[in-house]
């Protein structure tokens, strides 16, 4: 048994761990020394947390290449800004009946709204594939589309497998689709640019490559498109009114933001812009190459997704011959200090896909704080394991 002192955390793809010390810091700092209600009234304290929410705005804004910051609205995760996207568009821009077209690598962020959206609106879904790599056939787009496609979304990265999705050849191929992209796993690693890659609307998670505190999240949305929000209420502008306001953000952004959470989120993408996203992702790219080159010294491991070779993500699904993923789990995590994740990851779709369901996959997610020696032990423990 080669039990390590210190957990070895492999599983950055539920969420991001440890995070920098300046994300502890901020949150501390801001806690400490302000108030954490912004916009609402006019002293020193309200005006020092409005600052702190525009400045992470800006951040974002400059991270994802999006010239107008007021464009990012804050949600307390992804799935509210995908759920804000895709039922936003219910009446204007998707009308009962219209088609989507999505990925075979979706969360169930993404598909658990577009499923009860067959439901409740009779929308018709047609699913991109997946080739021999793992990775979307974004090819057989302009074979889906239809003359009432009215809305695309695709994973940027999948949490599966690692899998990268070309997010620029769906901008290209979309047509007068609305596009939403789920860059849950991408943000933080792989460059995002909207203009460039054509996004209607991008959805981002703050807790897990964005390094911030779970709660923070949010969207970029494309100036011209008018979404219904999920919620109303006080958002500290035109109080005089008692109907929503409909500029950008603040149509989408009622009730008292998380402040401490977006402070922790600014500090993450600072992090982020300061190491350089192509450091993070060589890093992330170079452990991924170790633990999968390991790996093919092993008997009885099938490993799922792109090959290395491939630009993918440091997500890696596996199944030992013989051993059960949850048993895997749980041993690497009891025996040997290694902590992972085992079963289905919220996306039943993407292990049908890769074949893998209903039992799922053990998945090892390598982030920017992991090292060399995390992976080998994680191999260590995995062939201790294997070999029982
Ligand atoms: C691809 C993808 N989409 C959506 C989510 C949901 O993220 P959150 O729980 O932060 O909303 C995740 C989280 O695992 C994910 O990996």
């Amino acid at each position: 048994m080669t039990k390590t002192r210190v957990p070895v955390y492999a599983d950055n793809a539920a969420t991001s761990f440890p995070k920098p010390p300046e994300v502890m810091e901020t949150i501390t700092a801001v806690l400490r020394q302000t108030s954490l209600s912004p916009g609402r009234s006019a002293h020193k304290y309200s005006l020092a947390a409005s600052r702190i929410i525009f400045d992470t705005r800006e951040a974002l804004a400059e991270l994802f290449n999006c010239v107008d910051s007021s464009r990012i609205a804050f949600t307390c995760n992804v799935t509210e800004a995908l759920n804000v996207g895709i039922f936003g568009l219910r009446g204007s821009i998707l009308q009962p009946g219209d088609h989507v077209i999505t990925t075979a690598l979706e969360h169930n962020s993404v598909m658990r709204p577009l499923r009860y959206l067959q439901q409740i609106d009779n929308i018709t879904l047609s699913i991109l594939p997946i080739d021999d790599n793992g990775e979307v056939l974004t090819s057989e787009l302009p074979r889906l589309l239809r003359d009432n496609t009215k809305l695309i979304v695709a994973n940027h990265v999948s949490n599966v497998t690692g899998a990268v999705t070309d997010i620029e050849a769906i901008g290209r191929q979309k047509g007068n689709a609305f596009f939403l992209v789920d860059a849950a796993q991408s943000a933080g690693v792989f460059p995002i640019d909207v203009d460039a890659m054509q996004i209607d609307m991008l959805a981002f998670t703050g807790h897990k490559s964005l390094l911030g505190p779970t709660g923070s999240g949010g969207f970029y949305l494309r100036k011209g498109h008018d979404l219904q929000p999920l919620k109303r209420g006080g958002t500290g502008s035109n109080s005089e009114m008692e109907q929503q306001p409909d500029f950008m953000p603040d149509i989408f952004e009622a009730g008292t933001p998380n402040t401490l959470g977006i402070a922790g989120l600014g500090a993450g993408v600072d992090f982020v812009m300061r190491t350089g996203l192509n450091t993070i992702k060589k890093h992330e790219q170079h452990l991924c190459r170790l633990f999968c080159e390991g790996l093919t010294q092993f008997r009885g491991v099938t490993v799922y997704g792109p090959p290395v070779s491939r630009n993918r993500a440091a997500v890696i699904s596996l199944r030992l011959d013989g051993k059960t993923e949850s048993e895997v789990a749980q041993r690497l995590d009891r025996e040997h200090n290694v902590l992972v994740r085992s079963g289905l990851h919220c996306a039943p779709g993407a292990h049908q896909a890769i074949g893998t369901f209903p039992d799922g996959t053990v998945r090892f997610s390598f982030g920017f704080f992991n090292t060399e020696a995390d992976v080998t032990a994680c191999l260590q423990a995995l062939k201790d394991i294997s070999d029982d």
